[in-house]
C-alpha cells in the first residue's frame, strides 16, 4: 500500500471497502492510490494531465467548449467477445452461449496478470450508482482503474463520487470491479497515449457471477473498461435480476406524448449499433404535431415489479456512450446537441480547425484532416477518417429531449417491449406478438447483421433479447426467468418486434427509417391502449396500411405490403432455425419454446408461399 493512502484521511469507513483497496494495490503494486470525488476540479484535473501526456486533444473551445479527442490503440476499438469470460462454479451455469473459464484457474491467471501491473501508475479508486443515488433499483460499485481515461469517462456515463460513499456508509454492499489497462511502467519509462496490451489473447473481461465480481485486463475501450455498463450493468446485474426478481436489459427506454397529453413509456431492445441511440432521442416527423417524445435511457433498462403491479424501468447510467459514425443533424439533431460540450469523443478525425468529424457528419466533408489513427487524411484517400465504432460520451443531462421523469428513484412505467434486429430481408417492419410467451420467444429468436461494436462477430447471429454478449447466466434459465417476470404482472406489457432494416432485391432500405419510425411507434402505443387494428398474421398481429399514420409521409401501400410479408419457406427455414439455435440449451430450454415453434409452423404450414396483409386485409 502507498504512503499516500495511509497519509490521506480516507473518504469512507466502509471497513470491507478499505481492506478490498488495500488488498488490490498490494496486488498491482501502483505508484500511488487516488480516491475519487467525482468533482468538475478532479475532471478538469485529469483532462490537463491526458492532454499533457497526449492521451487527449482538448477540441476548440468556441467549437466544442471543454470537449476532448482520444484516440486508441488501433487493436482496442472494441469489445472483445471472445476474451470475456463468466467464470461461474458450474460450466452449465455460463451456459453454451458464454465462454467460460474455471474460477480457480481464473483466479491464478488474474492474480498473474494484476501482480505489479500498476506498476509507475496511479491506481483510482472510482465509487459509482448505477441508477439515481439512494433509488430502491440503484446498485453501487467501486472500480479501480490505472486509467484517467476510464475515470472521467466513469464520471460522465455513472453518478459517482463522495455522495456514493455517503450513500454507501459504513456497511453498504458494492459491487468490486477491477481494471487495469495492463501495461506496467519501468522506472524512467515514458508513458503512451493510450496504454494497454496490445496482444489480444492477453486482454481478460472477467465476471464471476456468484461472487458478484468484475475483473477486466489489458483494454481501455468503453465496453472493456468502464465496469459500470456491459459488465455490471448487464452482466452481473442480469445475474443479480435472475436472483432478486427483476430485469437487466440490453434496452432503451422513451417516453412518448400525443398531442392531447397521454404518455406512454416503452423500452426497446436492438443488438449493438443497431441505432438505439437515434431511437431513444427521435424527432417526431411531419405530421406528428403536437407529438412529444423524450429520452429516459439509450443503452441499458432496470426493470422491477413496483407495489402498483406494474414494470417499472430505470436507466442506470448517466451519460451516452453512442456510435459517432452516421450521427448527424438528420440522424440524430438531439445527439448532435448533447454533444455540443463537456463531451469525450473516442476515434473520431479532428478537422483542421480543431474540432471532430466522422463519416455522415452533416455537410461535406473537410478537405483536409487528421484520421482517428493520427494521419493525414483526404476525402479521396480511400480511407475512413473516423473508426466505425468511434463514439461519443456525453451528459445525459445536455439532452433536449431528456425526460422529466428519467432520474425519478422508482423509474418509469413501462408499456411496451419492442425487440428488433437489423435483418435485409424476410423480417416485416412490425407485428406484435399474441402474448407473454409468444413474445418471450420472438425476442429470443431475434436474429441480426453484424455491425462494428464488437470485433470479429458472425455475418448473421442470433442475438436473444439483444443480451447474447450481455447475459451473465445460461440463456435458457434467462428465457425462463423472462417467462416468469410476465407471470408475476397481471397485465403485462404488450411486445412487438421491428425491422427497420429490410431491403429491396436491389439493396435499397424499403422503410426510411430514424424519425419516420415514429409511425410504427404510434401503431404500437394504439395497441397497448386498445385501440389500433392488428391482423392475424403466421408471424404474429400486423397492422393494415391504413392502422398507421401516414400524414406527412407519401408511403405507397404495395411498398407497404412488400415490406410486411411473410415468405412461406422463408418462415419455415426460420423455424427450423430456432430448433437448430436451441438445440444447444436442451435440458434447459423452456418447454415454451417448443410450443411456440410448433404454433409458428402450423401457422405457416398451409399460408401461400407470399403471405401479404394485402389479401387479408382487402
Ligand atoms: C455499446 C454496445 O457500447 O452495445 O453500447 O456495444
Ligand atoms: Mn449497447
Amino acid at each position: 500500500m502507498s504512503n499516500e493512502t495511509k497519509s490521506t484521511k480516507l473518504p469512507t469507513t466502509n471497513a470491507k471497502l478499505i481492506a478490498w483497496v488495500d488488498e488490490v494495490s498490494a496486488l498491482c503494486k501502483p505508484e500511488q492510490v487516488v480516491w475519487c470525488d467525482g468533482s468538475k476540479a478532479e475532471y478538469d484535473r485529469l483532462c490537463d494531465l491526458m492532454v499533457e501526456g497526449g492521451t487527449f486533444i482538448r477540441l476548440n473551445p468556441e467549437k466544442r467548449p471543454n470537449s476532448y479527442l482520444a484516440r486508441s490503440h488501433p487493436s482496442d476499438v472494441g469489445r472483445v467477445e471472445d476474451r470475456t469470460f463468466i467464470c461461474s462454479i458450474n460450466k452449465e451455469d455460463a451456459g453454451p452461449t458464454n465462454n467460460w473459464a474455471a474460477p480457480a484457474e481464473m483466479r491464478a491467471t488474474l492474480n498473474g496478470l494484476f501482480d505489479g501491473c500498476m506498476r509507475g501508475r496511479t491506481m483510482y479508486v472510482i465509487p459509482f450508482s448505477m441508477g439515481p443515488l439512494g433509488s430502491p433499483i440503484a446498485k453501487i460499485g467501486i472500480e479501480i482503474t490505472d486509467s484517467p481515461y476510464v475515470v472521467v469517462n466513469m464520471g460522465i456515463m455513472t453518478r459517482m463520487g463522495h455522495a456514493v460513499l455517503d450513500v454507501l456508509g459504513s456497511d453498504g454492499f458494492f459491487i468490486p470491479c477491477v481494471h487495469s489497462v495492463g501495461a506496467p511502467l519501468a522506472p524512467g519509462q515514458k508513458d503512451v497515449p493510450w496504454p494497454c496490451e496490445a496482444d489480444i489473447s492477453r486482454k481478460y473481461i472477467v465476471h464471476f457471477p456468484e461472487t458478484y465480481e468484475i475483473w477486466s485486463y489489458g483494454s481501455g475501450y468503453g465496453g472493456n473498461a468502464l465496469l459500470g455498463k456491459k459488465c455490471l450493468a448487464l452482466r452481473i446485474a442480469s445475474v443479480m435480476a435472475r436472483d432478486e426478481g427483476w430485469l437487466a436489459e440490453h434496452m432503451l427506454i422513451m417516453g412518448l406524448e400525443s398531442a392531447q397529453g397521454e404518455k406512454t413509456y416503452l423500452a426497446a431492445a436492438f443488438p449493438s449499433a443497431c441505432g438505439k441511440t437515434n431511437l431513444a432521442m427521435l424527432v417526431p416527423p411531419k405530421g406528428f404535431e403536437g407529438w412529444k417524445v423524450t429520452t429516459v435511457g439509450d443503452d441499458i433498462a432496470w426493470i422491477k415489479k413496483a407495489p402498483d403491479g406494474r414494470l417499472r424501468a430505470i436507466n442506470p447510467e448517466a451519460g451516452f456512450f453512442g456510435v459517432a459514425p452516421g450521427t448527424n443533424m438528420s440522424s440524430n439533431p438531439n445527439a448532435m446537441l448533447t454533444i455540443q460540450k463537456n463531451c469525450i469523443v473516442t476515434n473520431a478525425a479532428l478537422t483542421d480547425d480543431g474540432d471532430v468529424w466522422w463519416e455522415g457528419m452533416d455537410g461535406a466533408p473537410p478537405a483536409h484532416a487528421i484520421d482517428w489513427k493520427g494521419e493525414d487524411w483526404t476525402p479521396g484517400c480511400g480511407r475512413v477518417a473516423a473508426h466505425a465504432n468511434a463514439r461519443f460520451t456525453a451528459p445525459a443531462s445536455q439532452c433536449p429531449s431528456i425526460d422529466a421523469e428519467w432520474e425519478n428513484p422508482e423509474g418509469v412505467p413501462i408499456s411496451a417491449f419492442i425487440f428488433g434486429g437489423r435483418m435485409s430481408k424476410d423480417m416485416p417492419l412490425v407485428f406484435q406478438a399474441f402474448n407473454w410467451s409468444h413474445g418471450v420467444y420472438l425476442a429470443a429468436t431475434m436474429g441480426s447483421e453484424a455491425t462494428a461494436a464488437a470485433i470479429g462477430q458472425a455475418a448473421m447471429r442470433r442475438d436473444p433479447m439483444a443480451m447474447l454478449p450481455f447475459c451473465g447466466y445460461n440463456m435458457a434459465d434467462y428465457f425462463s426467468h423472462w417467462l416468469n417476470v410476465g407471470r408475476q404482472v397481471p397485465n403485462p406489457p404488450r411486445i412487438f418486434r421491428v425491422n427497420w432494416f429490410r431491403k429491396s432485391d436491389d439493396g435499397k432500405f424499403l422503410w426510411p427509417g430514424f424519425g419516420e419510425n415514429m409511425r410504427v411507434l404510434k401503431w404500437i402505443v394504439d395497441r397497448v391502449h386498445g385501440r389500433g387494428f392488428g391482423i392475424e398474421s403466421p408471424m404474429g398481429w400486423m397492422p393494415r396500411h391504413e392502422d398507421i399514420e401516414w400524414k406527412g409521409l407519401d408511403y405507397p401501400s404495395d411498398t407497404f405490403y412488400n415490406l410486411m410479408s411473410v415468405s412461406r419457406k422463408a418462415g419455415t427455414s426460420e423455424a427450423h432455425a430456432h430448433e437448430e439455435q436451441f438445440d444447444m440449451f436442451f435440458d434447459r430450454l423452456p418447454k415454451e419454446f417448443i410450443f411456440e415453434r410448433e404454433l409458428l409452423r402450423s401457422r405457416l404450414w398451409r399460408s401461400p408461399e407470399k403471405w401479404e396483409l394485402a389479401h387479408e386485409a382487402h
